[in-house]
């Protein structure tokens, strides 16, 4: 078969965790060590195959900053799925995607597909969220967790094909 399924995602998180170059690294398998941090929103497409379906997603990567919070809603009504990214060796970044989370409970769609991304996986000497405190709220809350990596690529992909298959799961 040959099916092709539009899904709207979007990235939220907390400024520099990381939501541009994960898009950048899934869209054009690119990273660069001085991002821009994003303005208002910014739009991809990019597709993967899953068994014999073709996910399209529509990505939406919000800015981070506090000024353009009241955006978000645009940007995740109606969306079929969520990544909420913070940086591991920030804790403050997980504090904001605990909010985020907190906010798509209360004001997003109950079927939206949410991922928690632990990103910039790659700075273990810098860590300072704990994978097993990541994974405990992660299963607590209903969502699905990887540590990635922007900058190596470590489980980016997978994080993208994860949220496909389950879209397809329905
Ligand atoms: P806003 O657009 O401001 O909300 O930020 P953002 O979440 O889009 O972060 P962005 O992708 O701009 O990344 C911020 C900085 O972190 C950039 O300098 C990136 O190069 C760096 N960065 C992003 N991902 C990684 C990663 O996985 N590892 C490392 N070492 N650095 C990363
Ligand atoms: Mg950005």
């Amino acid at each position: 078969g040959n099916k092709i399924r539009n899904a709207k995602l979007v990235l939220l998180g907390d400024v520099g965790a990381g939501k541009s170059s994960l898009v950048l690294r899934f869209v054009k398998g690119q990273f660069v060590e001085f991002q821009e941090s994003t303005i208002g929103a910014a739009f991809f497409s990019q597709t993967l195959a899953v068994n014999d379906e073709t996910v399209k997603f529509e990505i939406w990567d919000t800015a981070g900053q506090e000024r353009y919070h009241s955006l978000a809603p645009m940007y995740y009504r109606g969306a079929a799925a969520a990544i909420v990214v913070y940086d591991i060796t920030n804790p403050a970044s997980f504090t904001r995607a605990k909010k985020w989370v907190q906010e798509l409970q209360a004001q997003g769609n109950s079927s939206t597909v949410v991922a928690l991304a632990g990103n910039k996986a790659d700075l273990l000497e810098t860590r300072q969220v704990q994978i097993e405190e990541a994974k405990t709220y992660a299963q607590e809350n209903g969502l699905f967790f990887m540590e990635t990596s922007a900058k190596t690529a470590i489980n980016v992909n997978d994080i993208f094909y994860e949220i496909a298959k389950r879209l397809i799961q329905g």
